[in-house]
């Protein structure tokens, strides 16, 4: 068995998150996690919310709270979040806790002593109106890029491209409005990451199993030639910066950058999640310390692949300590809303805490699974929800469940029949699955998720089939043991569809366990993988003969079209 440590990008603090921020990370993750559990694995899932920098401070400015109070009440509201969707973090922390700054300012004190960090001269926008320096996105003005008139100081809207605020054109604060700004020169840390250049290119082609995604994108930026980062703001809210156990001189009103702290709360998070659990975070992160074995995968938005595959293992490569680096980068393309952007500044798509009001969470667990923006960006729309649930969900599977459990209640007693003989149906159905059940986990080792859902659907609907093969309804009147093996084999599979749906629709694969009656114990994906007809015999006879079952509750309700209209009209759904 292997151990398996999965972190999803820290989402920020600054409001709810869209279902795009979900199916781009934490969901993917929780999917992975929960896969990974269930062939025996040791898993450790960790995130948290990304609580400091400029995006932090502004949404509480706009709330009117401090900003302390601010992430104190967002980090309620996303764990909330979390638990609704059931995503299954071991930990969900804050990377402005007391362990991250203390970790971050190791880190920094390791980094500058290694040579990796230096002191520079930096320009950056100061306003007169407001008495302070404006980085990131405290500045908006013109984008010198594509002329876009309100571009933010770190990123341009509009083209996306990644800004210095000292290059918009007609700069104003966002803070005041205030047009009386001037370029000043102070002092700030570099990371220095083109040092580390050659380093990062000979690790990442040593990589072999990053998924191709991530792996490109951080080639390109490598080939453009790697920057040395400033690591250091002039803002109040963030982590100090030291020097010998005393603030540094110079950085009184500075904090380190956001992009530096918050990788680093993976790791603080995992003492924390140690802490409070009395476990042992170090065989999780230091190969010094029995994390030697450790595999760890990270899932993340493209946006996020510079700073996961180059800044981060700069940071811990050049510790000269022993941590845990990146074994997989897992990164994702975007959903979009129609054929437009998800956008939480313009509030555009649907937030986390909004579609959980509409339907439960294994729709949009499986709707953003199966339609996962792996090749290319995926569009997200509420008709294409209905269809996937109505079809995937309800028709194929729930059918299948309701089909072979209501008519066990009625003609057997509720009792799973004995008798009847093997025959060609299921001979079918073994052979299918002999097939369909490796794929299924190899997708899911390789973290190919739409793959993963489509093998899923495939094999409810060979379940189908198999019955349509079968047809116990038909023999019931002349033979009923021939209806009996029909019925048997029926409700096998009936759990073993639950129990491969776990990743994706934890809710609805625990109500059809429990209605089968399997036991906890027996609901793992530990196969006998030597030989998958053998292993998928013995699961199409794994319920003792004479068992209770039950038909469980309606396991999906299909969506109405008045629902989706309903819908569209208030999300606006097809425009932009
Ligand atoms: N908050 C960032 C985003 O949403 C992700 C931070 S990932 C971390 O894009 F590792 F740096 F925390
Ligand atoms: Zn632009």
């Amino acid at each position: 068995m292997a151990r398996i440590l999965i972190t999803s990008a820290l989402p920020y603090i600054n409001g709810v998150k869209h279902l795009g921020n979900l199916a781009g990370s934490m969901l993917p993750a929780d999917v992975y996690a929960r896969a990974m559990r269930l062939m025996g694995h040791e898993v450790l899932y960790i995130c948290a919310t990304d609580e400091h920098g400029t995006p932090a401070e502004l949404a509480a400015a706009k709330e009117g709270l401090k900003v302390e109070d601010y992430c104190d009440k967002m980090h309620e509201v996303q764990a909330q979040s979390g638990a609704d969707f059931k995503l299954s973090f071991d930990y969900f922390g804050r990377s402005s806790a007391p362990s991250n700054h203390k970790l971050t300012q190791h880190f920094a004190e390791v980094l500058e002593a290694n040579g990796l960090i230096d002191e520079r001269v930096s320009k950056q926008v100061y306003s007169h109106a407001d008495g302070r320096y404006l980085p990131d996105r405290y500045v908006e003005g013109t984008c010198p890029n594509c002329g876009y008139e309100a571009a933010r100081g770190d990123q341009c809207d509009n083209c996306d491209r990644l800004l210095d605020p000292v290059d918009l054109i007609d700069p104003y604060s966002a803070v005041s409005g205030s047009k009386d700004v001037e370029i000043r020169d102070t002092n700030h840390l570099y990371l220095k990451q083109s040092d580390m250049a050659d380093r990062l290119r000979a690790w990442i082609d040593s990589s072999t199993e990053w998924p191709s995604l991530a792996k490109s994108i951080s080639y390109k930026w490598l080939d453009e030639g790697l920057q040395d980062r400033a690591i250091t703001r002039d803002l109040d809210w963030g982590i100090p910066v030291m020097k010998d156990g005393k603030p540094r001189p110079g950085f009184e009103n500075k904090v380190f950058y956001v992009w530096f702290d918050a990788p680093i709360e993976y790791i603080a998070a995992t003492q924390d999640w140690a802490e409070a659990n009395n476990e042992n975070w170090e065989r999780w992160w230091r190969k010094d310390k029995g994390a030697e074995d450790v595999t760890y995968v990270e899932f993340m938005g493209k946006d996020n692949v510079a700073f996961h595959a180059l800044s981060f293992p700069t940071t811990i490569i050049g510790s000269g300590e022993p941590w845990t680096l990146v074994d997989k980068i897992k990164a994702f393309n975007w959903v979009t809303w129609y054929d437009g952007k998800f956008s939480t500044s313009n509030n555009r798509g649907i937030f986390m805490d909004q579609a959980i009001e509409l339907a439960p969470s294994d729709y949009w667990r499986w709707v953003l699974t199966a339609n996962a923006p792996e090749g290319s960006d995926a569009p997200f729309t509420l008709e294409d929800f209905q269809g996937r649930v109505n079809s995937d969900l309800a028709n194929v599977l729930g059918n299948f469940v309701n089909r072979i459990t209501k008519y066990t209640v009625g003609k057997f007693d509720g009792k799973l029949p004995d008798g009847g003989e093997w025959g060609e149906a299921e001979d079918w159905i073994v052979d299918e699955l002999a097939t369909r059940l490796p794929a299924l986990m190899e997708y899911y080792e390789k973290m190919q998720f739409r793959k993963a859902a489509a093998e899923t659907r495939a094999i409810w609907a060979a379940g189908n089939e198999y019955l349509t093969q079968a047809a116990p309804w038909t023999h019931y009147k002349t033979n009923v043991d021939q209806a009996a093996i029909g019925t048997r084999v029926g409700l096998n599979l009936v759990a073993l569809f639950g129990i491969l749906a776990q990743p994706i629709i934890p809710d609805a694969a625990a109500k059809i366990l429990d209605a089968i009656g399997v036991p906890e114990k027996n609901r793992t994906w530990k196969f006998d993988r030597e030989d998958w007809k053998a292993c998928v015999s013995d699961i199409l006879d794994a319920l003792p003969r004479g068992m209770e079952i039950k038909a469980p509750d309606v396991l999906f309700t299909k969506i109405e079209d008045d629902q989706v209209a309903a819908w569209v009209e208030r999300f606006g759904g097809g425009e932009g």
